[in-house]
């Protein structure tokens, strides 16, 4: 039995964001005894609660926590205990003006939201350390304490200051990046615009100027911003190690949302993966989809490996421009739908509807309007799915296909004056983990120096910039003979955003027998047609093979006559961005992956597996009507032994350990 993510939870983990603090005591048994009939095992308890425990500098007041603490234990509820260092008060505001964070433009923000500092000030980093301190002495051999919660979303609303401190902040990381100014003039490429500096006191972030800022400047600046978070989390989490050695630490990432942070090198510095995740209502791709993008995200985080789903919702939130409630029986398939691909559990935001402040209209476990109500009813019944699926923890997830995301590529292709503004990394990373999807193949996301032998196939969907080590990585499991499919725009750029030599795709033209000549994106709604049936938006290029095989052309089009997409040996080039389905029957042909299980078209099938044990067969039924799927086993959820085909309910979900 692997280990488990954290042992003092009893079973799989399930519950939410607790605020106590936004109510009063009086309110706080009934909370536990709802929590009882709900299957609640654990709460993070105080994410926002800076204020309400250090009410003044120095001014400690765990009086009141210390009796929550000892409430939920008696309810035999764990707690997932943040440092509650997300939101600085308003008093260490006021007393650090400094520490506020300042924009490209040279706007001071304020206080009065949350999350308002800079992440290089040393005060707000010390007074957090002091919060982290006390409580860690204080609740460290406290039996509810099942993880530490570290801060929460980093980079959610604070991603990148441009203050005086972040200044002489980023001067520094580029010294030890650099050492010398020379380097640093030649890696940023300085000598373009009579940008060369002289004095590291001329360098500074990338502040809003006349026009187009250095793009390697901009890119060194996100890695910059990134580092800076990160240093902040390894500061309360050393502290932590140091205090309380054996209790499980996260924090809790955005891995479908956020894309201002390395996640990569956040999660080798992460004893506990953890993610949060909210479906866009009104998004093209489908929730099951957008779900299923965030959980194999972070399962890649964890390495393949055991993580949470910190937070969801239980209908709809309250940021959007419309905010969509969740149809009867989405709560349970999305839940699941985590659990699935990885997730011990299923948390929220938040436990009890707000009164007041921003997120009052956010949905809850318990919604304003009570327990007489469908949310709470759908709370209780998946609190009992997921006690009845306490056996799933620890077992995982086998991919066959892997696709390669990093951040330094996106970045450097999100700074301006790109040949076209249509085509995203980020989001061609989405497309074609959905085309996947659609076509019931799992995937990890991997990164592109990972190790990849293990997969049949390797997609690079969007990799402008690939340093030297991804290169190396990506040819020598070419080499090895797996298949391998990159979309265009790929291989184009090293780690400081130049360009390689000559032929272009300069990381790629051996690999994949290619020259590209030149880039036609084309104009905003046009498509292009393909002789093999497809169709393409977006991008074209003018494109001839040295070794490869052309497996279609442009039918018309800027390129017209000319190859699109390739084939040399099991190495696959799409210069072309295909629209949704062609993308689909391309993927699902060329990686040779195996479908998870053969399903109806509304059933999506994930499993999850124990090493040389049980096999589990989620089946998540996102039509209306019942489906009938061609597989055997005991539905864990209803205890049903099915011994030819099994039925899924419509909206409803089987978990089948097969037999
Ligand atoms: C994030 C935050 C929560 C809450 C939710 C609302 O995930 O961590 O505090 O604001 O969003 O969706």
């Amino acid at each position: 039995m692997s280990k488990r993510l954290a042992p003092r939870v009893n079973g799989l983990s399930y519950g939410g964001d607790y605020n106590p603090e936004q109510w009063p005591e009086s309110v706080w048994a009934e909370d536990v005894a709802l929590m009882r009939e709900a299957g609640v095992t654990v709460v993070s308890l105080g994410i926002f609660a800076w204020a309400w425990l250090e009410p003044a500098d120095g001014r400690y007041e765990f009086d009141r926590l210390d009796r929550l603490m000892d409430i939920l234990h008696s309810g035999g509820v764990a707690v997932d205990l943040a440092t509650a260092t997300a939101s600085p008060p308003a008093w260490f505001s006021v007393a650090h003006p400094e520490s506020l964070p300042v924009d490209a433009d040279g706007r001071t923000l304020t206080y009065g939201s949350r999350q308002a500092f800079c992440p290089s000030s040393t005060a707000y980093r010390r007074k957090a350390l002091d919060l982290v301190e006390k409580l860690a002495e204080r609740y460290k051999d406290h039996p509810a304490l099942a993880m530490w919660h570290v801060h929460n979303e980093y980079a959610c609303h604070n991603a990148r200051c441009y203050c005086e401190t972040s200044a002489d902040a980023f001067r520094d990381w580029l010294r030890a990046r650099y050492t010398g100014l020379d380097a640093l003039n030649a890696a940023w490429g300085t000598a373009f615009w009579s940008q060369t500096y002289t004095d590291w006191a001329q360098v500074q972030p990338p502040r809003a100027t006349v026009t187009s800022s250095n793009p390697t400047q901009l890119l060194d600046f996100r890695r910059f911003s990134s580092d800076a978070h990160l240093a902040n989390f390894t500061a309360e989490r050393d502290v932590l190690l140091r205090v309380s050695p054996d209790v499980p630490i996260t924090t809790n990432l955005m891995a479908a949302s956020c894309y201002e942070l390395d996640y990569w090198q956040w999660a080798r510095e992460m004893p506990v993966i953890s993610n949060d995740h909210y479906v866009l209502a009104e998004h093209p791709t489908p929730p099951a989809a957008q779900t299923a993008y965030a959980a194999d995200a972070t399962r890649g985080l964890a390495g393949g490996g055991s993580w949470l789903l910190m937070e969801h919702s239980t209908s709809a939130v309250n940021w959007q421009p419309r905010n969509l409630a969740k149809a009867p029986g989405a709560l349970l398939r999305e839940s699941l739908g985590h659990v699935a691909r990885g997730s011990e559990g299923a948390m929220f935001f938040q436990w009890r509807a707000s009164r007041a402040g921003s997120e009052k209209w956010h949905s809850a476990m318990l919604p304003h309007a009570g327990t007489a109500s469908k949310i709470w009813r759908e709370v209780v019944a998946l609190g009992g799915a997921l006690g009845r699926l306490a056996e799933v923890e620890g077992s995982r997830v086998v991919a066959h296909v892997a696709i390669l995301l990093d951040y330094s590529s996106g970045w450097a292709q999100e700074a301006p004056n790109q040949p076209s503004t249509d085509l995203h990394a980020f989001d061609e990373v989405k497309r074609w983990h959905a085309a996947l999807w659609r076509a019931g193949i799992a995937a990890d996301l991997v990164h592109p120096a990972a190790d990849l032998s293990r997969y049949t196939a390797v997609l690079a969907p969007s990799l402008y910039l690939a340093d030297d080590d991804a290169i190396a990585n990506i040819t020598g499991y070419s080499a090895a003979g797996g298949t391998l499919i990159v979309g265009p725009y790929s291989g184009l750029a090293d780690r400081n955003d130049h360009i390689r030599p000559a032929p272009l795709p300069g990381a790629f033209h051996n690999l994949l027998g290619v020259r590209v000549e030149e880039h036609f994106p084309l104009p905003a709604g046009a498509s292009v047609a393909l002789d093999d049936g497809s169709s393409a938006a977006v991008w074209t290029e003018q494109l001839s093979v040295t070794e490869a095989t052309v497996l279609a052309s442009y039918l018309d089009g800027p390129v017209a006559g000319e190859p699109a997409i390739t084939r040399f040996g099991e190495a696959w080039y799409l210069g072309t961005r295909l629209d949704d389905s062609s993308l689909q029957a391309l993927l699902a042909a060329a990686t040779g992956a195996p479908v998870t299980h053969h399903v109806p078209a509304q059933v999506e099938a994930v499993r999850r597996r124990h090493e040389g044990g049980n096999a589990y067969l989620f089946l998540l039924n996102h039509g209306d009507g019942p489906a009938v799927v061609d597989a055997r086993g005991t539905d864990l959820l209803t205890g049903t032994a099915w011994t030819g085909p099994a039925e899924v309910p419509g909206r409803g979900v089987v978990v089948l350990r097969e037999a």
